[in-house]
C-alpha cells in the first residue's frame, strides 16, 4: 500500500453543516470484556466521548454503530452491544437508546423517535455476514434505516478494515472523520514524521512476522530501536543463539536480513549497527509462562534445556530504563515479555515506570496488548502517557506508513 502523506487531509465533524441532522457514527466498542460478559477496559468508549458531546452540542440524532468480536456473521448474544449501551449512557450521564439490530424498520422507528440532542446504539455490525464482505447493498440498508446525512468515521481500531460500516458506507452517506481518529491520526503520523529527537522505538511482542513493515520504518525513521518479548528471541536465535523452548520464528531468516542491511546503510561504515537495533543480553527464563514457575536470569547464551525466555533480564531491563531517559520521544509497540502474567510483566513494567516519570518525553503508546498492558499498570487511565493508541492493527499500520481504507474513503479536506 502507499505510504501516507503529512498532516491530516480529510474533512472532520467540524467542516461540515451538520447541526440539527441525523449523524451516523462508526465507533470502536470492540472491547475487551471479562468472563462475565462485563467491560474490562473501557478505553475505546472513553475515547468516543468527545466526538459524541461535540454532536450533542450541535442538536444531532447520533446513531451509533460498532462491531464487537468475531461472531462470524451471525447473532450471537456474547457479542452484543447491550451492555455497552448501558455503559455509555453512565460516561455520558444520558440514556442510550440501544436497538436489537443495525437495519430495517425497529432502527427505523427507533431514529424518528429520537429527539434531538440524543444517543442511539445499533446492534453489533458483524452480526451480519455482509458486513466484513463490504457489501454495497448492506451499506445501504443502514443509511436508509437510519436516514443519516453525514457519516461520521470515528472507530480508529477499526480503520484498517474495508467493511460495510467503515469503507462501503461512505458510498450512500458523505463521510468525515471524528475528533478521535484525526487525534489518533495527528499523534501518531506526527511522531512518524516529525518527532521530537531523539526517536527510540521499542519493539516488543510475539512475531517478527507480524511488524516487517514497522520494524522497516523504524530503521528508517528512529535513532534507537530496542527489541523485547518473544520477537528478540527471534532476533538472537538469527544470532546464533541457542533458545531452548522460546517461541522462535526460524522462517524469518531473509526479513532479519533485509533489516540488517538497511540498519547497516543508516548507522554506515564506523557506525555499531547493534548500539542502533539493541538486543537483550539477558532474559527471564522458566518451564511455563505462569506466576507458580521460578523466574530465573541468565545470559543469552545459557538458556537452560527445557527453558524458554517470557521476558528480558534485568541487565536489559536496565540498559532500555537508560536508553529512554531524556529523549525526545518513545514509540512503544508490543510488551516486553509475557505481561498478562506479573512473574514476566518486569520489563513491560519497568518500561511503563520509566515513561509515566518524565513528562518532558512524548510517549506514544501502540494499541492491543500494550495498551491493555499499560491501562491495567497505571490505574489512573494512563494520563501520564502522551497517547495511548485505541487502535491495534490499526495504529500498527499506520506507524508502518500504511493507507487505512476507513480514512481513505472520507471526503478530502
Ligand atoms: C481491534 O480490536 O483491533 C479492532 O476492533 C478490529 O477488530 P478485528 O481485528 O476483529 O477486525
Amino acid at each position: 500500500m502507499k505510504r501516507v502523506g503529512m498532516g491530516f487531509h480529510k474533512r472532520t465533524i467540524k467542516n461540515v453543516p451538520l447541526d440539527n441532522k441525523t449523524i451516523l457514527v462508526r465507533v470502536d466498542y470492540n472491547v475487551p470484556l471479562n468472563k462475565d460478559g462485563t467491560i474490562r477496559n473501557d478505553l475505546r468508549i472513553r475515547a468516543s466521548l468527545p466526538t459524541i458531546r461535540y454532536l450533542l452540542r450541535h442538536g444531532c440524532k447520533v446513531v451509533l454503530m460498532s462491531h464487537l468480536g468475531r461472531p462470524d456473521g451471525k447473532r450471537d448474544q456474547k457479542y452484543t452491544l447491550e451492555a455497552v449501551a448501558e455503559h455509555l449512557g453512565s460516561l455520558l450521564k444520558k440514556p442510550v437508546v440501544f436497538v436489537d439490530d443495525c437495519i430495517g424498520d425497529k432502527v427505523k422507528q427507533a431514529v424518528k423517535r429520537a429527539p434531538k440532542s440524543s444517543v442511539v446504539l445499533l446492534e453489533n455490525v458483524r452480526f451480519y455476514p455482509e458486513e466484513e464482505k463490504n457489501s454495497p447493498a448492506f451499506a445501504k440498508k443502514i443509511a436508509d434505516a437510519t436516514g443519516a446525512r453525514y457519516f461520521v468515521q470515528d472507530a480508529f481500531g477499526a480503520v484498517h478494515r474495508a467493511h460495510a460500516s467503515t469503507d462501503a458506507i461512505e458510498q450512500f452517506v458523505p463521510g468525515v472523520a471524528g475528533l478521535l481518529v484525526q487525534r489518533e491520526y495527528n499523534r501518531i503520523t506526527g511522531a512518524m514524521e516529525r518527532p521530537k529527537r531523539p526517536l527510540v522505538a521499542v519493539i516488543g511482542g510475539a512475531k517478527v512476522s507480524d511488524k516487517v513493515a514497522l520494524i522497516e520504518r523504524f530503521v528508517e525513521k528512529a535513532d534507537k530501536i530496542l527489541i523485547g518479548g518473544a520477537m528478540a528471541n527471534t532476533f538472537l536465535s538469527y544470532k546464533g543463539y541457542s533458545m531452548q523452548k522460546s517461541l522462535v520464528e526460524p522462517d524469518q531468516k531473509e526479513v532479519i536480513d533485509a533489516i540488517y542491511a538497511a540498519a547497516r546503510t543508516k548507522v554506515g561504515e564506523g557506525g555499531d549497527v547493534d548500539d542502533f537495533i539493541i538486543l537483550p543480553t539477558d532474559l527471564a527464563v522458566a518451564v511455563e509462562p505462569s506466576d507458580a514457575a521460578e523466574r530465573k536470569e541468565v545470559a543469552i547464551d545459557a538458556i537452560p534445556e527445557g527453558y524458554a525466555a517470557f521476558d528480558i533480564g534485568a541487565r536489559s531491563i536496565d540498559r532500555i530504563v537508560r536508553e529512554v531517559q531524556g529523549v525526545g520521544t518513545v514509540i512503544w509497540n508490543g510488551t516486553l515479555g509475557f505481561a498478562e502474567v506479573h512473574n514476566f510483566a518486569h520489563g513491560s513494567a519497568r518500561l511503563a515506570l520509566a515513561l509515566a516519570t518524565q513528562p518532558d518525553v512524548v510517549s506514544i503508546i501502540g494499541g492491543g496488548d500494550t495498551a491493555d498492558f499499560v491501562l491495567s499498570w497505571s490505574g489512573d487511565e494512563g494520563k501520564a502517557f502522551t497517547h495511548i493508541s485505541t487502535g491495534g492493527g490499526a495504529s500498527l499500520e499506520l506507524m508502518a506508513g500504511e493507507e487505512l481504507p476507513g480514512i481513505e474513503c472520507l471526503l478530502d479536506a
